[in-house]
């Protein structure tokens, strides 16, 4: 039996936790919250500094650990994975240089455009004021400010829905040059959301199914960006807006940084590259990289993961993935997020979750647990972010949301909010009208993309 470690314990880790468990692997967890799923399904859970590589490091020692998975990306920023490495402890999830495709939007959009990588749009690097009023009207109307450090998805700010004209968007400037901060200014794209990751051990790569995550705190897609209110994956795993050549050409995209990134900073990406799409009336472009699995989007793929996730992440950590048999079933997946009240402004703290664990059982549904922690006394102790996900499944999308919802009906508590649009055939519908809309040019692209 493989001992292995996972570092982190939101919903993503719970339900890697969970894949790697019925692969028959034993887990330990290093943990920055008392998760109750995780704690029911691993060996030990242990609360330390999940940034710090000699506590990682220490945890791994004391437990045994044959494998690491590393599940958020503050982690991988701060050299975890290269320690891992140095111990000889194989990981998933790429070193700190590797890791900058994430952790820097000017180093991801520099390295596909040295390596002339399609995908991006017009953009600019700035770490002062001087040219962005230029700039901004070279754009026009159609511009994004991007933070250029991590933000946990808060650090971006999009002409029309957050910025109402250039002085606003100087103004979020300014902020950024105060914070002692790099930008980037780019151009605004037009189109539909798609998220594609990929399995990779720095030279194979393999693409798990395409899926939605809906960024937006409110329904109806309003409401400010969070770090993702749920998702969904169809069982043809491609989506319904979406041509096989969008598919096909994200694709290639995320094989072209994978060996671009090998190339530069001579050492092989092992771990998920995901790669965050907009399909737009020319093409799908790249919106940004992440260096991990996306938090909902893992829960919906390990959901239908056919094939032995241990072997898997051991191939990937010790680049024999091409060894490695990689299979989802054809189900449509649903995963919708319960989170505070207020989630992505100002979260309510006085929260509680109560889940109905037989009602949950019957309705088939799985639930995973995020920021949340299990009290002495057992009750789930809600803390500022998401506290827990439920993921439906089926062999058609409706029949996934409704599974996802009849799984949401044995969670119950004080001062929560969940999405309940996310896969609605009204939903689906408008995406799919929108996506057409815009390849048919009658509802033109704001911004044409480059
Ligand atoms: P990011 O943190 O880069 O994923 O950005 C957060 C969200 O901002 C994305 O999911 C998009 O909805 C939006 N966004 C980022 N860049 C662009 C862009 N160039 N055009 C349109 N929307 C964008
Ligand atoms: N689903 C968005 C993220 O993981 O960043």
């Amino acid at each position: 039996m493989t001992r292995v470690m996972v570092v982190g314990s939101g919903a993503r880790e719970h339900a890697i936790t969970r894949a790697l468990c019925n692969s028959g692997a034993a887990v330990s967890c290093f943990a920055s919250n008392l998760n109750p799923g995780i704690m029911a399904l691993a060996d030990d859970l242990e609360l330390g500094d999940l940034n710090s590589p000699d506590e990682v490091i220490g945890y791994a020692i004391r437990q045994g650990a044959e494998l690491a998975v590393i599940g958020p990306e503050a982690p991988l920023a701060a050299g975890v994975a290269d320690a891992l490495r140095v111990a000889s402890i194989p990981t998933v999830g790429p070193g700190r240089e590797l890791a900058q495709i994430e952790t820097s939007k000017a180093f991801a959009r520099d390295l596909l455009t040295r390596n002339g990588i399609p995908g991006c749009p017009r953009y600019r690097t700035f770490d002062a004021l001087e040219g962005v009023a230029d700039w901004l009207a070279e754009l026009g109307d159609g511009y994004v400010v991007k933070y250029d450090g991590l933000a946990g998805g808060k650090g971006v700010k999009v002409a029309d829905d957050h910025l109402h004209s250039h002085s606003e968007a100087l103004g979020y400037c300014r902020e950024l040059v105060t914070k002692d901060g790099r930008f980037v200014v780019e151009e605004k794209l037009v189109g539909e959301e798609f998220s594609l990751m990929s399995l990779c051990d720095g030279e194979t790569l393999r693409h798990m199914p395409v899926v939605q995550d809906h960024k937006r705190a409110l329904e109806g897609d309003r409401g400010p960006n969070t770090g993702g209110m749920g998702s969904y994956s169809d069982a043809t795993h491609t989506l319904s807006f979406l041509e096989d050549e969008d598919i096909n050409a994200a694709c290639a995209i995320n094989e072209a940084t994978a060996a671009a990134l090998r190339e530069e900073c001579g050492e092989p990406y092992r771990g998920f590259l995901y790669g965050g799409f907009i399909a737009t009336a020319n093409g799908p472009r790249l919106i940004e990289y992440n260096a991990r699995l996306g938090d909902p989007e893992a829960l919906n793929v390990l959901e239908i993961l056919q094939s032995d996730f241990v072997a898997i992440c051991h191939g990937m950590a010790t680049g024999t993935l091409a060894d490695c048999e990689v299979e989802f079933r054809p189900a449509a997946t649903v995963c919708k997020y319960v989170v505070p009240e207020g989630y992505g402004v100002k979260p309510r703290r006085d929260c509680t979750l109560i889940i109905n664990e037989e009602q949950l059982a019957a309705s088939g549904a799985s639930l995973f647990y995020a920021a949340v922690n299990q009290s002495p006394g057992g009750t789930l102790e809600t803390t500022s972010s998401r506290a827990a996900a439920v993921v439906g499944s089926g062999a058609m999308l409706a029949a996934a949301e409704a599974q996802c919802e009849a799984g949401l009906a044995a969670v119950s508590g004080r001062g929560l909010h969940v999405r309940h649009d996310i896969a609605t055939p009204q939903l689906l519908e408008r995406r799919v009208a929108h996506m057409r809309g815009l390849r048919s040019g009658r509802e033109a692209p704001a911004v044409m993309a480059a």
